[in-house]
């Protein structure tokens, strides 16, 4: 595995991993993507392979310009132009109905397929010179933190990938909201990168399917995800005797408020900014684990604005050590 700077030569150098059949880790504006030809089953079980993540879990695939979009799925609805127009290249992904150039690994044997347009120049330079759309999950080991930076990719997968374009701490921070179409609306699947009022000023009420729980609609997403590997609990869910003799570490959205006397603070936006604690969650919980501590207490985040993504995120993270 080579971790390299995402020059033009060096993106020259993924491509030809991606048009041999090879897997090559990228950043986008949400997090770094673990990328294969999408066109090609033989590349994209690679992936499955090197995240240890169950083939039933569908893949996004990524593409370089909004006209691509046709080539790969039905567009089975006119409102979802009103949705590229707005918000691609961005944190959106759309499921629609797929056509037979999408391998059924691609979309697990759904008959739809998950597609985005990210936001990041290594990213669009990549997939445009590939000239097929690149299937990518979050570059991370299943169930585990998603990565936002290029170490974060090669502490869990390592020599697993062939290369890793490092371009640096990824902007959004969280995976893209993810929109079912069909032809009489639109369902969330996933609170994502974009907040949901933002998505409904543009196309009205959406239906909101979201749970903790196992979502058929979705089938990644699994109640139990994003999880650090020390044990990471709410602060007011946390039974105290949990705490005794432990090296705590705190999540806090803007400042500590507890009495609790914490070896480490992450402050996740002093000035309670969504957009900034969002772009810090996934990073500060990377640092969390790998330092000296024996617990994580998080706050819970206000649920509005990109508070609904960031407490998705930490609520299937929690779940694990519940
Ligand atoms: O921001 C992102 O979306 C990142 C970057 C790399 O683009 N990717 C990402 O991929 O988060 P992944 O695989 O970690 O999450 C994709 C989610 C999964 O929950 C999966 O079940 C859902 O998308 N998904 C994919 N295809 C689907 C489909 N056809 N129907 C329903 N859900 C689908
Ligand atoms: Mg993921």
């Amino acid at each position: 595995m080579q971790i390299l700077r995402a020059t033009k030569t060096n993106i020259n150098k993924a491509v030809e991993v991606i048009k041999n059949g090879g897997l090559v880790a990228f950043p986008t504006e949400t997090v770094y993507g673990l990328g294969a030809d999408g066109l090609n089953p033989i590349a994209v079980a690679k992936i499955f392979e090197a995240k240890n993540r169950p083939t039933f879990n569908p893949l996004i695939l990524h593409i370089s310009s909004p006209e691509y979009l046709d080539k790969i799925a039905q567009i089975n609805n006119d409102k979802v132009n009103l949705l590229i127009e707005k918000f691609w290249p961005g944190p959106l992904t759309l499921v629609m109905p797929k056509k037979d150039i999408v391998p059924k690994i691609v979309t697990a044997g759904n008959d739809t397929v998950a597609v985005r347009m990210p936001n990041n120049k290594v990213a669009l330079e990549l997939i445009d010179r590939c000239e097929v759309p690149i299937a990518a999950p979050s570059a991370n080991v299943f169930g585990r933190l998603s990565p936002t930076t290029a170490s974060h990719v090669s502490e869990q997968l390592g020599e697993k990938v062939n290369i890793i374009l490092d371009g640096g701490k990824t902007t959004i921070g969280l995976e893209s909201t993810i929109i079912k179409v069909n032809d009489e609306g639109f369902v969330l699947l996933r609170h994502g990168g974009i907040p949901i009022e933002e998505i409904q000023k543009v196309v009205g009420k959406i239906n909101q399917k979201v749970n903790e729980n196992n979502n058929p609609q979705s089938p990644g997403q699994l109640p139990f995800h994003y999880s650090p590997c020390i044990p990471i609990y709410f602060i007011d869910e946390v039974n105290e005797s949990k705490l005794k003799n432990k090296k705590l570490g705190g999540l806090f959205f803007s400042k500590d408020k507890t009495n609790f006397h914490f070896s480490t603070i992450k402050i996740l936006s002093p000035t309670g900014n969504y957009y900034e604690a969002a772009a810090n969650l996934f990073l500060y919980l990377h640092e969390l684990e790998s330092s000296n501590i024996d617990l994580i207490l998080a706050e819970k985040i206000p649920e509005e604005n990109l508070g609904k993504a960031i407490m998705d995120r930490l609520k299937r993270s929690v779940n694990k050590y519940k």
